[in-house]
């Protein structure tokens, strides 16, 4: 038998662009609740989101299913391990689409093979591809994908569009959305080369002409050029 949403509370470990997406579609499967660990993100914020922060404890505690949207950094490298999965309800599921490392592959295998949780689903692993003789694959209560969960043709599509809309911002000497180093936006010679480019102006018809290229050619440029005027 499955298990559906309704009803059911939702945790996210990390609250960012993917977390905020997931809580979005989640307004329409009438979850009871939405809770999020994220240490970055103030109250109000994740409120806007329709999340409650709360611990990582009483996160792996209270969910019916934990989702896993952080980075995989300093802090976050085997985050998820036995001591987190002993909390979770014998009826809970754990789902990876972050990073392998986030979660402790071993501990995850044992506390499914006990059926200390009810299943996961996983789409990342500490090693990828995931090796044939994973010991995950001989369990009936995992689902796991090789970390193409995502890929369909309008993400790639979307990528290279949204690449050409940062350089069309740049164009007008506009900031570009999404920008990950955003102490450079302070810096005087950024100023200086978006002031110039303001000044000279790059013909939109050209990132059109990059438009119509393959997709992952038209984000390759769009991330050159954005790269080239940040430097
Ligand atoms: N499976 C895939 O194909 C796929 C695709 C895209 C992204 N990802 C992974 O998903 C992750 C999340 O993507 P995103 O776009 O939402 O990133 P994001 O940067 O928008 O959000 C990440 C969130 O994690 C939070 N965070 C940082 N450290 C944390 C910690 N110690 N504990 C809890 N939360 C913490 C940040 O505050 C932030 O809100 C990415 O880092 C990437 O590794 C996987």
């Amino acid at each position: 038998m499955g298990s559906e949403l309704r009803d059911k509370i939702v945790g996210t470990v990390g609250l960012g662009g993917i977390a905020r997406e997931l809580c979005r579609l989640l307004a329409s499967f009438r979850v009871k609740q939405i809770l999020a660990y994220d240490p970055l993100i103030p109250p109000d914020q994740a409120r806007a989101a329709g999340a409650e922060l709360c611990s990582l404890e009483c996160l792996f505690q209270s969910s019916d299913f934990v989702s896993i949207n952080c980075p995989l950094n300093a802090t976050t490298r085997n985050l998820i391990k036995r001591r987190e999965l002993n909390l979770m309800k014998p009826t809970a599921f754990l789902i990876n689409t972050a990073r392998g490392a986030i979660v402790n592959e071993q501990d995850l295998y044992q506390a499914l093979s006990e059926k200390r949780i009810r299943g996961a689903g996983i789409d990342v692993f500490s090693q990828e591809p995931l090796p044939a003789g994973s010991p995950l694959l001989t369990l009936d209560s995992v689902i796991v994908t090789p970390h193409a969960l995502a890929w369909t043709d309008e993400l790639f599509r979307d990528l290279g569009t949204m690449a050409c809309q940062g350089m069309l911002k740049l164009s007008r000497g506009e900031v570009p959305d999404h920008v990950v180093n955003k102490q450079v936006l302070q810096k005087r010679s950024f100023q200086k080369k978006l002031d110039l480019v303001q000044r000279v102006r790059v013909r939109p018809a050209s990132v059109t002409l990059i438009l119509n290229l393959h997709p992952s050619s038209a984000e390759s440029a769009g991330w050159l050029v954005v790269a080239a005027i940040s430097a």
